[in-house]
């Protein structure tokens, strides 16, 4: 079944607890949580902190989605805050083999990421030492914006090397993603669908999750 990773940027951070038990009970499969730097991306969003602020409040894994210049820099503090999963934008990493292995020295899945403007071909060296590929549908640094289209083609393509290689890694795509967008990326084999506006903003989260899910 596909997974559903809320994404807590779209939150109200005045109740975080609160708004990550909602998702959790309406049955999000992770809690995505976008770390920007205001370098990288032009926004400043959340640090370790806020991770070892959330990590006792839920079992789901947490989906930790790095926005930030030098990230090989901040991995020990996210991944000793408790971080699950951990995603590193390929294109702030000139070494990336480096880094994917200092994420799993820790004992956290490691994933990559790629900008809507990047091409595919630009991971595939990295794919087999990788737990998730997550393909960004908007360029990162806020919420709500529009699903850029040329990006599915992309999915269909990871998914095509990940089954010619006989990979396991999943497929998970971030931006813009509502019910009728979740559709063309589960199609083109996505696993993991990231959300924020299109849960966040509706006030019954189970069934805006639900949505994004069929
Ligand atoms: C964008 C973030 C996304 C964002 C998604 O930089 O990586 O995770 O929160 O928000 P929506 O679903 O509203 O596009
Ligand atoms: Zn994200």
């Amino acid at each position: 079944m596909t997974k559903v990773a809320p994404s807590i940027l779209a939150s109200d951070f005045a109740k975080l607890g609160e708004e990550i038990k909602d998702v959790e009970n309406g049955g999000a499969d992770y809690i995505h949580i976008d770390v920007m730097d205001g370098h990288f991306v032009p926004n400043i969003t959340i640090g370790p902190l806020i991770v070892d602020s959330i990590r006792p409040i839920t079992d789901l894994p947490l989906d930790v989605h790095l926005m930030i210049e030098n990230p090989d820099q901040y991995i020990e503090a996210f991944a000793k805050a408790g971080s699950d999963i951990i995603t590193v934008h390929q294109e702030a990493c000139p070494h990336l083999h480096r880094t994917i292995q200092l994420i799993k020295s820790y004992g956290v899945k490691a994933g990559v990421v790629i900008n809507p403007a990047t091409p595919a071909e630009l991971i595939r060296p990295i794919l087999k030492d990788v737990d998730l590929v997550l393909l960004m549908t908007v360029n990162p640094g806020f919420g709500g914006q529009s699903f850029i289209h040329s990006v599915v083609p992309k999915i269909s393509q990871i998914d095509k090397w990940r089954k010619e290689e006989g990979l396991t890694f999943e497929i998970e795509v971030d931006g813009g993603v509502k019910a009728q967008t979740a559709r063309l990326c589960t199609e083109a084999g996505a696993d993991v669908l990231v959300a924020g506006s299109a849960i966040f903003n509706q006030e019954d989260r189970k069934e805006a999750i639900d949505a994004i899910r069929q």
